[in-house]
């Protein structure tokens, strides 16, 4: 379990970027909290650096678009998932709780 901070640090619309065993950059959609891995499956850009529409993050580098819920690709270039964890909120604090899964299984479950 990962600490993020105040809840109140993260307001709608805004994102922020945590360190796990891997960067994991974590949403807060009209007061729904999302976290996937931070970096883009397509090359090294930073997601929490991109952004939102809706319940996507587009990269900032060339423009693919991730859905927040499912860390899936809506197209090209990026063709492979990102992960995504699980969000939880105790006390005004924020917690990530760091999936094993790897893009490939994602991709499976929600496939
Ligand atoms: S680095 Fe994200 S789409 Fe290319």
């Amino acid at each position: 379990m990962i600490l993020v901070g105040e809840l109140l640090d993260l307001p709608p619309g805004e994102s922020v970027r945590v360190h796990g065993e891997v960067a994991i950059a974590v949403f807060n959609v009209d007061g729904e909290l999302y976290a996937i891995d931070d970096t883009c499956s397509h090359q090294d850009a930073s997601l929490s650096d991109g952004w939102l529409e809706g319940c996507a993050v587009e990269c900032p580098l060339h423009a693919a678009c991730f859905d927040l819920r499912t860390g899936m690709p809506s197209g090209p270039p990026a063709k492979k998932p990102v992960r995504t964890h699980a969000v939880t909120v105790e006390d005004g604090m924020v917690y990530v709780h760091e999936s094993t899964r790897v893009g490939s299984t994602v991709a499976e479950e929600v496939g």
